[in-house]
């Protein structure tokens, strides 16, 4: 079976990776609007670098979870490709193979001359680094307002699934939530997250209204049923 899987940060919750709509509106105790759009980028860079420094570090030192790992362990029998939204990479630590990375990576610098430069970094991200060009290195982050450069291959990607499998995304932001409708009318659609989100017009959903870890079990079991069918 080919399994698509469009994941968003809520399946990185249980690994200690703040979720962007938490109660408090602040994503890990910043306004989204000063640090993840290119405003925030011209008004204050160093806040921004600043801003994903901290997550990055906040990555390195998190671990996949029973969620993350779950997801990497249907490539035994299944397969499967991973969509996120997530920045981090604990799906690649998981062992998940194929990911692709819709918002970016934390885990890359790139241009602000040319964005084909792209790097890869451990560390910080400072004013000053650059380019070979001579440019200011931004993350390599897709922030609010600009274009989702993957999203097309993403869209191909989830038409050829037997099985759209949905983990911890509140389906707000768009082109990503916009995917589910890239499927075949009969693909099979399940969805985990312990907030149920809103997904109109699409029917017969399969919801598991639980947190990753325990509701990818209860999403194996129903991805085992309907490979039997
Ligand atoms: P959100 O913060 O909007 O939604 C997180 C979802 O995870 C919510 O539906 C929660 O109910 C759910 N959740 C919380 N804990 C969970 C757990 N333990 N297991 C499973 N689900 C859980 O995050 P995203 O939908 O990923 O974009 O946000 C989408 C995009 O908006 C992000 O990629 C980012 C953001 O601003 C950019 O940075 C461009």
């Amino acid at each position: 079976m080919k399994i698509v899987v469009l994941t968003g940060a809520g399946i990185s919750a249980e690994s200690g990776i703040p979720t962007f709509r938490a109660s408090d509106g602040l994503w890990a105790g910043y306004d989204i609007n000063d640090v993840a759009t290119y405003d925030a980028w011209r008004k204050d860079k160093e806040l921004v670098l600043q801003f994903y420094n901290e997550r990055r570090q906040n990555a390195k030192q998190a671990a996949p979870n029973k969620g993350h790992l779950l997801l990497a362990e249907l490539e035994k029998k299944h397969e499967v490709t991973v969509i996120t939204q997530n920045v981090d990479d604990l799906h690649e630590r998981a062992g998940s193979s194929k990911v692709v990375h819709l918002h970016g990576s934390l885990f890359e610098a790139r241009s602000t001359l040319d964005e084909r430069l792209v790097y890869d970094i451990e560390g910080d991200i400072l004013i000053g680094d650059k380019c070979e060009k001579g440019s200011q290195l931004r993350p390599n982050i897709v922030w609010f307002g600009e274009a989702v450069p993957m999203i097309e291959k993403a869209a191909e990607i989830t038409e050829e699934a037997d099985i759209f499998l949905i983990v911890g995304t509140s389906m707000l932001v768009y082109p990503a939530a916009g995917l589910i409708h890239s499927t075949k009318q009969e693909t099979p659609i399940i969805v985990v997250d312990p907030n149920k989100p809103d997904i109109g017009g699409v029917l017969g959903i399969h919801f598991i209204e639980e947190k990753a870890s325990t509701g990818m079990l209860k999403a194996i079991e129903i991805i085992d049923q309907l490979s039997k069918n």
